[in-house]
């Protein structure tokens, strides 16, 4: 470590990590992002109470993808279901067409257990991170940030954002991977008693907006006095990550049946398992593991199929390449499938990887449709 970088450590050592805790929540004050489900800065030491269901199912949402598509899901849910009882009276089968493109579908049915759990007890939310733990769903970390944004309970919140800024504050070199301890104990030092929910979400901010993967915008940076990695000359260097094993590549069919009136020919993939539950086309038995066939002889029945293109999507353990195969078929649906009209795919529990299935072979399909009158 250079001396000048030691001597900084020393002098941060020596102000406390509650200058740092300071100095980001008066830059969150000012900077913060206004999130749907968000409360204004400090309103919780003014009494105003964010709600506990709404947090919680922002936080179990953003695991899956990013805040500004998540604004859109968030708002259709609340206005669907605006309180934890409406959600738990709910069906699942909307529950899982509302989550549809969101993915990792067993969150969805998670999420509906977790509401029927705490429907059950009157609506109210665990206010412990131990407590949140138990209910289905909710791991450590969706846990702490519950705890900490709709309780104000002084929890350590770690996610990607977080484990960027500590390692660049910190110039942790240990490879990240195996740093995730070293990260959690900085940030259990950092986490002020007064306003840990505003420091969480202070946190994650600062990760999305200035302390960014690429191109951190460290100019801009309440924390740049105390931040080793810029005193390295090279914040982009952290977190240190190890070479990327490539994911496997599986390969696989996938057949878009067409009646004439443009009712596309689905069906119920398993409740158990990769997309349990969710809606499909046809397709060939690929799996993380196990490839499917890829030509038209796969087909589950017969028809005049013709090749329409390939998509790819890729899952968290493997990568996926299907081909895809479109024909005009007549006649009743074989058993276990179903006809979807046109006007009501777009609100079929289809995961984004059979949206691109069914755009490759009629696009616009899954968009949402007028309906047709009968002819
Ligand atoms: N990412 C995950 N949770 C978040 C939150 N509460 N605010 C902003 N980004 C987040």
């Amino acid at each position: 470590m250079a001396p000048l970088d030691q001597t900084r450590k020393a002098e941060r050592a020596a102000s406390g990590d509650s200058s740092i805790a300071a100095r980001l929540l008066a830059w969150y004050d000012a900077h913060h992002r206004d999130l749907p489900w968000r409360v204004t800065p400090g309103a919780f030491a003014g009494g105003t109470r964010p709600d506990p269901y709404r947090i919680w199912l922002s936080e179990v949402m953003l695991q899956q993808t990013t805040v500004e598509a998540v604004k859109a899901y968030f708002r259709n849910f609340l206005e669907k279901w605006p309180t934890v009882e409406a959600l738990a009276a709910a069906h699942i089968e909307d529950v899982m067409k509302a989550w549809a493109g969101l993915g990792y579908y067993s969150r969805a049915r998670n999420l509906k257990a977790c509401a029927d759990l705490v429907g059950r007890q009157g609506g109210r939310f665990p206010d412990t991170e131990t407590g949140l733990k138990e209910l289905p769903g909710i791991g450590a970390y969706t846990a702490a940030a519950i705890a900490a944004i709709a309780f104000d309970r002084p929890a350590a919140v770690v996610d990607g954002n977080v484990e960027r800024v500590i390692s660049r504050l910190y110039s942790i070199e240990t490879p990240l991977s195996e740093a995730k301890p070293e990260i959690r104990a900085q940030v259990e030092k950092l986490v002020p008693q007064k306003r840990p929910g505003d420091f969480a979400q202070a946190m994650m901010d600062l990760g999305a907006t200035i302390c960014t993967p690429r191109r951190p915008r460290c100019m801009l940076c309440p924390l740049r006095a105390d931040c080793s990695a810029i005193h390295l000359g090279d914040p982009g260097r952290f977190p240190v990550r190890l070479p990327k094993d490539d994911k496997p590549l599986r390969r696989g069919a996938a057949f878009v049946a067409q009646r004439d009136d443009g009712a596309i020919l689905l069906r119920k993939r398993p409740d158990r398992g990769l997309l349990g539950g969710m809606t499909e086309v046809p397709t060939t038995a690929w799996t993380a593991r196990v490839d499917g066939a890829t030509t038209q002889d796969a087909a589950p029945f017969c028809a005049d199929w013709r090749r329409a293109g390939r998509i790819g999507h890729v899952f968290t353990h493997f990568a996926l390449e299907l081909e895809v195969f479109h024909a005009h078929i007549k006649g009743d649906a074989p058993s276990g499938h179903f006809w979807s009209l046109a006007h009501e795919i777009s609100g079929e529990a289809l995961p984004t990887v059979m949206k691109k299935v069914i755009e490759a072979a009629i696009p616009g399909a899954t968009k949402k449709q007028a309906r047709q009158r009968p002819r």
